[in-house]
């Protein structure tokens, strides 16, 4: 009997397993983190093989704790952090290099000079994207121009390029299967999410050979089975999803016009737009929300770069918390920031300022500042980063956005959930399980496997919710949305 299925959510910091039943409930869950690697100011990498080993030990534990077979998992779904980039040889399995994370900015330079020759438009006709070192394009055209011998091995068809989901799936099946979703494929800046193939004029571009990309399946698609050696038996691997995507369906925004946003080590903001692709004036990206019977879901997108990293800041570099849990009841011991901003540009802007250069600034600072308001300007600096996209959606789609749902790790801070409403004036709604990007995946495998048989099946999971709604007086709020911008221009100021 099948009780259970298992979602696989390797993040950017940390790689997790969660067990859910036929009610979407949480039977055993599982974490570790993993290193990050900053070789040099700007660039962020990972070790492939922690990731899937990290990610096999949660796997494992989570079955334990649950206490399960490997025979009564129905399925698996994986999701996973996008962008980020393995090249690997497919006869030794050995990556050339290490993954190139999202964050990293080390093909910047090389993406203003494609804009400067005119590129940036025509990339987002194709892709959706704006063009920047965020998506993997540039990240896999570095490894074949700086790893000795790469372009040779690449091009004599021996490597294989993968997103986390593309690289976990193949070790879990031993090589046998090299794919990759609708969902991570629209992150590449390689694939036309109009057409929905991979695009030859970019593969020119970027001197991708095609025989180094996966193929391209739905995001709920029974794709094969892991390796018995894993488990104990095989079980089959049904869903892949990116992980902003995967908690858009999460979140059970299935209806155009739904929004969630999360706030993970980045801030993700989806807006479901149905059928129809919706580009973007203001800034935002159009993707791939998810794939089904290849039927698309598309959706716009506003990344942040830094949201809730800004409160790994706090803790690791500057010490002034413990634990992210403290920055609630510190910044609830003060009113305001007594003025202070903090744009945390660490790795420079995403959406809707897309400024690589950009750094992060603390400014307004006065005598009286202290470590309350300092910690409360880091917490608006997540709801102010969520409110530019958010103005750009209403923008974007002259619609007045009234409802959104948050989830992700700081999303159960309370203070930052009451903020997001007051800057943007909107209902913000949070439910009671905030593991909402393993959800999806679970649900996106379930689908495939018939452990759930339809959407409706799984809108009968209602949950728990807990609403915020917007209280602070407009002029207050005008001039503070006024004095973040001017912030933000500051933190532009700093480049190079
Ligand atoms: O695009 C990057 C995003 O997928 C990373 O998500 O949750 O690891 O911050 P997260």
């Amino acid at each position: 009997m099948k009780k259970y299925i298992m979602a696989l959510d390797a993040g950017t910091t940390s790689n997790r397993c969660i067990l859910f039943d036929k009610n979407g409930n949480i039977c055993s869950v599982s974490q570790r983190e993993f290193t990050q690697m900053y070789p040099h100011s700007g660039w962020v990498e990972h070790d492939p093989y922690e990731i899937f080993n990290i990610m096999l030990g949660v796997a494992r534990d989570a079955i334990l704790k649950a206490g399960a077979q490997a025979e009564e998992i129905a399925a698996v779904g994986i999701t996973n952090q996008r962008e980020t980039t393995v090249v690997w040889d497919k006869n030794t399995a050995q990556p050339v290099y290490n993954a190139i994370v999202w964050q990293c900015r080390r093909t910047a330079e090389y993406c203003q000079r494609l804009e400067q020759w005119g590129w940036g438009e025509k990339i987002q006709k194709k892709t959706g994207l704006k063009l920047d070192a965020y998506f993997s394009a540039t990240k896999i055209k570095w490894i074949l121009d700086h790893v000795e011998g790469a372009r040779e091995k690449a091009e004599r068809g021996e490597l294989l390029f993968g997103t986390i989901e593309t690289w976990l799936i193949w070790k879990l099946t031993k090589g046998r299967i090299h794919i990759t979703d609708y969902t991570n494929a629209s992150r590449t800046m390689l694939y036309n999410i109009f057409e929905c193939r991979w695009d030859q004029e970019l593969l020119d571009l970027f001197q991708i050979p095609v025989s180094m990309l996966p193929e391209v399946k739905n995001s709920s698609e029974i794709y094969g089975c892991t390796a018995p050696e894993f488990f104990g038996s095989e079980i089959r691997i049904a869903g892949a999803a990116g992980d902003q995507q995967a908690a858009l369906f999460g979140q059970q925004c299935f209806q155009p016009g739904m929004v969630k946003c999360t706030y993970g080590t980045g801030g993700f903001l989806l807006m479901n737009t149905g059928y129809k692709p919706e580009m973007s004036s203001n800034g935002l990206v159009t993707t791939i929300g998810w794939g089904i019977k290849n039927e698309i879901t598309y959706a716009l997108e506003g990344s942040v770069m830094i949201a809730g990293a800004v409160i790994q800041w706090l803790r690791d570099e500057l010490h002034l918390i413990d634990s992210a849990a403290d920055t609630e009841y510190l910044a609830s011991k003060v009113k305001d920031t007594n003025g202070a901003y903090l744009v945390p540009a660490f790795v420079g802007l995403g959406a809707p300022y897309w400024n690589s250069y950009a750094r992060g600034v603390f400014v307004g600072l006065s005598r009286g500042v202290n470590k309350s308001h300092m910690v409360r300007a880091a917490l608006e600096s997540m709801a102010f980063q969520a409110n530019d996209v958010i103005q750009a959606m209403r923008e974007d789609t002259g619609m007045d956005m009234n409802l959104i749902r948050i989830d992700g790790g700081a999303g159960s801070n309370n203070l930052l959930a009451q903020m997001q409403a007051d800057f943007s004036n909107i209902s913000v709604v949070r439910p009671a399980c905030v593991e909402t990007t393993a959800l999806g995946a679970a649900y996106l495998a379930g689908l495939a496997a018939g452990f759930w048989d339809s959407l409706r099946d799984i809108q009968k999971h209602v949950q728990e919710n807990r609403s915020f709604y917007p209280q602070m007086d407009q002029n207050i709020r005008k001039k503070k949305l006024d004095d973040w911008k001017k912030a933000v221009k500051c933190a532009s100021y700093l480049t190079t």
